[in-house]
């Protein structure tokens, strides 16, 4: 069985950028700015935006929510794929970076779409009502991982989607030499999902490691 992934040389990386996403001038601009910042790795890239896009699509999202949004490239990005009736509700502590991610929905036009709620995510996502939500996106401290996921799975409904970002954390969690906190509870979460008959699970080896899974429970 091969278990040999492409390298991504420059000259496929120019070509992926040219082919493999298709990406609103907003969050390029967004992209671009945010690229300035010392935290500007956070971000999600372009070709996880357009993923993000079509998963929107495929679950026929109408109700999203999403812990993480730091200048809103993820958040804007579903937004703009949901139905206009649609709502991302967002969770994050920074006003500072968030007051970022309200011009990025301003600008697209979405905003009427997106509610923002500030404090620490755990806070936030009990208020939340269980089953009214079709997808969860995850992108926030990593050792709340998992309870992020237990309480995203009481509020997606059966066949809504649960999506983890950074699940590879630049392949830390294959090194058994590293054991930070953050490492630890992502290297938990894999092998959690891996066995959870709760849900179909693929990690996907796209940037940082995306895992999705499909709630199959009640
Ligand atoms: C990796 S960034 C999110 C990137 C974003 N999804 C994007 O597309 O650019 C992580 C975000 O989680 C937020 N965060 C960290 N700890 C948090 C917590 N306990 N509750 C809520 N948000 C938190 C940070 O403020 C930061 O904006």
């Amino acid at each position: 069985m091969s278990r040999t992934h492409l390298a991504i040389t420059p000259e496929l990386g120019v070509y992926l950028d040219r082919v493999a996403y298709r990406e609103h001038p907003v969050l390029t601009r967004l992209r671009t700015e945010t690229a300035l910042m010392p935290e500007a790795s956070m971000q999600i890239g372009p070709e996880q935006g357009a993923l993000l896009a079509l998963l929107v699509r495929l679950v026929d999202a109408r109700r999203i929510v999403e812990i993480g949004t730091f200048t809103g490239y993820s958040s804007t990005a579903m937004a703009l794929a949901l139905p206009a009736d649609g709502r991302v509700v967002c969770l994050d502590v920074s006003a500072e970076w968030t007051d970022r991610a309200r011009a990025a929905w301003e600008e697209a036009g979405v905003a009427d779409r997106v509610e923002l709620r500030l404090g620490p995510a755990v806070e936030s996502l009990a208020s939340l009502e269980d089953g009214a939500f079709d997808l969860a996106f995850i992108d926030a401290d990593k050792p709340n991982y998992d309870n992020y996921y237990e309480r995203a799975l009481k509020l997606v409904r059966r066949g809504g989607l649960i999506i983890f970002d950074n699940m590879l954390w630049s392949g830390k969690v294959a090194d058994p030499g590293v054991q930070d906190a953050d490492t630890v509870a992502l290297r938990a979460l894999n092998e959690k999902l891996h066995h959870d008959e709760r849900v179909f699970v693929s990690l996907l080896p796209i940037r940082d490691g995306v895992s999705l899974a499909v709630k199959q429970c009640d």
